[in-house]
């Protein structure tokens, strides 16, 4: 007679009981992130995730201590050590921001522009953190120059490290990305002082909150570095100073892209980044554009 055996959990038992304690926790996305987890334990694509085996002890193991780890609210992308953007897969963790999905639509603008008039196809990434933008720019846009500007040591190491991790996809856009570390709002005076008057695009997703405005989401609030997250008073010191670096850096009928939050676009009045952009003075076609969802998080404007 064989001894009794404990029924085997299928992988279906597993998510149903990793999305309900997600769930409890109080993360947004439960289900979802249960599948990336598993699928990363797993070392699968998450569409792949049911034709596979069921886990073995030690991948159950991995598997629960990220599950931990995550009810504990640690961003799901600082666990897998990856954040998807746009086509890209850059490596986050501690010391960087994570890239949203929402700057996917800052970034397309950029891209447009980049793309349908350009002269030398020289663009600028104020404020790069991973390196995003910058290098989806360079890798969707062929033969564009981008470069890249942060102040903060350790997100310059994860760009560097990303724009690294992607120099096959830079070689094939015949594209480069220049890193430099410093500040935005005075790169035009240092760093790329070379580029003043050149710059066909200026893209940035600066700071912007409210330094009083401190964000719900534990991932928010815990783990994106502070620098990377407030600007002061109103959210926009960082904004000011990013405005007068692409006047300085911009070519006549250059275009700037900056993102902001839905509370700085035209309804914002003086507290919107459209205000600041027009108050001063090196600007015209300044205007608002939504995000998928509708809401104004996107400001675009041309050098006069
Ligand atoms: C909101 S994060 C955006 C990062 C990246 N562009 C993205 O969209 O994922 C802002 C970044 O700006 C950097 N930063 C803040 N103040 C800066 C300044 N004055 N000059 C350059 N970078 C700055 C922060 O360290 C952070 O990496």
């Amino acid at each position: 007679m064989t001894a009794w055996q404990p029924p085997v959990r299928t992988l279906r038992d597993v998510l149903v009981d990793a999305e309900r304690r997600l769930a409890n926790a109080g993360v947004p996305t439960p289900r979802v992130d249960a599948e990336l987890m598993l699928a990363h334990v797993l070392g699968v694509p998450r569409g792949r995730l049911f034709l596979s085996d069921p886990a073995d002890p030690a991948d159950t193991v991995r598997f629960e201590s990220l599950l931990v780890r995550r009810a504990a609210r640690v961003p799901l992308q600082h666990l897998l050590g990856e954040a998807a953007f746009r086509h890209l897969v850059l490596e986050v963790g501690r010391g960087v921001f994570v890239p949203r999905p929402e700057t996917e639509t800052v970034a397309e603008l950029a891209i447009h522009a980049l793309t349908a008039d350009s002269e030398e196809r020289l663009a600028v990434d104020l404020c790069t953190g991973s390196g995003a933008i910058a290098l989806a720019l360079a890798t969707e846009v062929p033969h564009s120059v981008v470069h890249a500007v942060e102040l903060e040591g350790a997100a310059f190491e994860w760009a560097e490290r990303n724009v690294a991790n992607h120099a096959e996809a830079l070689a094939a856009a015949r594209s480069t990305v220049h890193l430099h570390r410093g500040d935005a709002r005075t790169a035009h005076l240092d760093s790329l002082a070379a580029l003043v008057g050149r710059t066909d695009v200026v893209v940035s997703n600066p700071p912007y909150i409210p330094d009083d405005a401190v964000p719900r989401d534990p991932e928010v609030r815990e783990y994106d570095p502070p620098r990377a997250l407030y600007g002061g008073h109103d959210g926009l010191d960082v904004v000011r100073g990013v405005v007068v670096t692409a006047a300085a850096l911009l070519r006549t009928g250059g275009v700037v892209v900056i993102e902001h939050s839905d509370q700085q676009g035209e309804s914002g009045g003086e507290s919107g980044v459209p205000h600041v952009l027009r108050e001063h003075g090196a600007f015209t076609a300044v205007r608002d554009l939504p995000d998928l969802a509708g809401r104004d998080r996107v400001c675009v404007a041309v050098r006069l």
